[in-house]
């Protein structure tokens, strides 16, 4: 039986590190998680992904895996897995498990081998050795997270890595690395995994004869809008058909979600055509500013271009890489979206004002017919912390490019859940690996439930109309509307978005939520409301 239940989930990122620690050493763990679902029920989500548990020597927050098949020690075991497993199905929760398949670890075992290996060898060609040019490395790529994407081994030959220097690629011509990554899948499958988040999904197969590549000045840390030779290749594609008939081996409806960060919808959706993958993030909505046409431009194209390979649009705000949305979207001109922000960076908005923005935009999502993913802590207000001391940064970005790049660690700072406790009930012994801010007593889960107007009372009313009218199922149909606001109707709810400076009045009907107050009966700047 199948009933496509990834057509319209919310999907809730839990980032194992820093949601709940029940071993007390200042990292969160699987048993934190398990011992955390029932809010999760709560809050109102179908789906919790998690972000990387397996083995790793957490170079880069565990995407940097050196057994696939494993539970990191950091984070418990495999019966702590299973638990965790059982008892989100006990409360009718899915379970969709990372994957990183364009690179491993350099402390897998065959990378290890690799490097103990004579150039030419097939422990070599699992990953992508090549020979330098005299002193220089095989070609000009740069690393995502800064400096040249090739190190140099003993013997003279030089090894790629998109990412950090510990995060060797994978040859995915490979017939070997092909058969495994199958083996993990059938391992995580056999466990009652419900599917996959795969990592870097636009990666893993690199252009013939590996040109070189410039990007141009303004492209993001990703690269530029043009052909890139190192994203997006066909073959791609011929992975992920293999995979979608490993999944179909299995009872129910298991997912693949692609990490693509192509620079449009169109591009993005080839990775959900019907034999391949059954969602993508869109990113092009990520990186949307709050803008009345800009969003519904990129909803209008995300609708279209979804919808003409039979998937379904999801919708994203924040995750894990990115400045959290109840933060970025207030963001002045002067701070790069993908360069994080830390207490040098200019133009952070006042929190307050910036956290009603994300609300609204939040309201908006919600509202959206596909799937939502939503990212720990967004629905606290949880704003992106800007003063962690350099000292106590960790993300590889940081590293690479010598303090130029805060980098993501402002968005994985742990959550809090009781504002009395230690570490804010993150951790029993106040331990926390990345410190948290004086200020997130007031953001913890027990000062806000039940509290009217809280951040965590508005996704809680939102998700439970999203789910009472069937939202994710339904359809969008855009509504004549002030200017500088949105408006659309999705089954019987209308929506009204004012992205505008000024109050409007508000639509017809009965007022369901409303993303922040209604002073004087009016709908103000940067506030939505659903009413129906
Ligand atoms: C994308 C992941 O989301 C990010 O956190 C990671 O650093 C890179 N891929 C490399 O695996």
């Amino acid at each position: 039986m199948t009933n496509e239940w990834w057509r319209s989930a919310v999907i809730y990122q839990v980032y194992p590190r820093s949601f709940a620690d029940a071993s007390g050493d200042g990292v969160g763990d699987l048993a934190g998680i398990t011992s955390r679902l029932d809010h999760l029920r709560d809050l109102g989500i179908d789906v919790v992904w998690l972000s990387p548990f397996m083995t790793s020597p957490q170079k880069d927050a565990g995407y940097d895996v050196s057994d696939y098949r494993d539970v990191d020690p950091l984070f418990g075991t495999l019966d702590d897995f299973d638990a965790l497993i059982a008892r989100a199905h006990g409360l009718d929760l899915r379970v969709i498990v990372d994957l990183v398949p364009n690179h491993s670890s350099d402390q897998h075992p065959w990378f290890q081998e690799a490097l103990a290996s004579e150039p030419g060898s097939a422990a070599r060609g699992r990953y992508m050795f090549r020979e330098g040019d005299g002193d220089q490395p095989p070609n000009n790529w740069q690393s995502v997270f800064g400096g040249p994407a090739w190190t140099r081994v003993a013997d003279g030959q030089w090894y790629l890595h998109l990412f950090d220097a510990s995060q060797p690629d994978f040859d995915w011509s490979n017939d070997e690395v092909r058969a495994d990554f199958r083996t993990t899948l059938r391992f995580w499958l056999d466990r009652g995994a419900d599917g996959f988040r795969v990592d870097v999904a636009h990666g893993l197969v690199k252009a013939d004869g590996l040109p070189d590549y410039t990007p141009p000045e303004d492209a993001d840390s990703m690269g530029g809008a043009e052909p890139v030779p190192y994203w997006g290749q066909d073959g791609v594609h011929d992975v992920y058909r293999e995979w979608h008939a490993v999944l179909g081996e299995y009872e129910g409806d298991r997912v693949l979600c692609a990490e693509a960060w192509m620079p449009t919808v169109g591009e993005i959706a080839k990775w959900v055509r019907p034999d391949e993958m059954h969602q993508a993030f869109n990113f092009s909505y990520l990186m949307s500013e709050w803008d009345a046409d800009g969003l519904r431009g990129v909803i209008d194209d995300s609708l279209a271009a979804f919808g003409a390979v039979g998937a379904p649009s999801t919708w994203v705000l924040s995750n894990h890489d990115v400045i959290r949305h109840a933060t970025r979207l207030a963001l002045g001109d002067e701070s790069p979206q993908g360069h994080g922000i830390g207490p040098t960076s200019l133009g952070i908005p006042d929190t307050a004002f910036a956290l009603r923005r994300g609300n609204a935009a939040t309201a908006v999502m919600l509202a959206l017919p596909g799937s939502a993913y939503i990212y720990q802590g967004e629905e606290l207000g949880l704003p992106e912390v800007i003063d962690i001391p350099d000292d106590a940064r960790q993300d590889p970005t940081w590293f690479r490019t010598n303090g130029e790049r805060y980098g993501r660690d402002g968005c994985r700072v742990p959550i809090p859940w009781s504002a009395a406790s230690p570490a804010f009930g993150f951790s029993e012994t106040g331990a926390s690996w990345l410190p948290q801010p004086d200020s997130w007593a007031a953001y913890a889960r027990d000062a806000q439930a039940g509290i009217d107007g809280s951040t965590l009372e508005l996704y809680r009313a939102l998700l439970r109309l999203r789910r009472e009218r069937g939202l994710g199922k339904g359809g969008l149909e855009w509504l004549e509307s002030p200017a500088g606001t949105l408006s659309f109707r999705n089954g019987d709810v209308t929506v009204l978005a004012n992205v505008s400076a000024d109050p409007v009045d508000l639509p017809a009907g009965r007022v369901l939520a409303a993303s922040g107050p209604l002073p004087d009966g009016r709908l103000p700047s940067d506030t939505t409301v659903w009413v129906g």
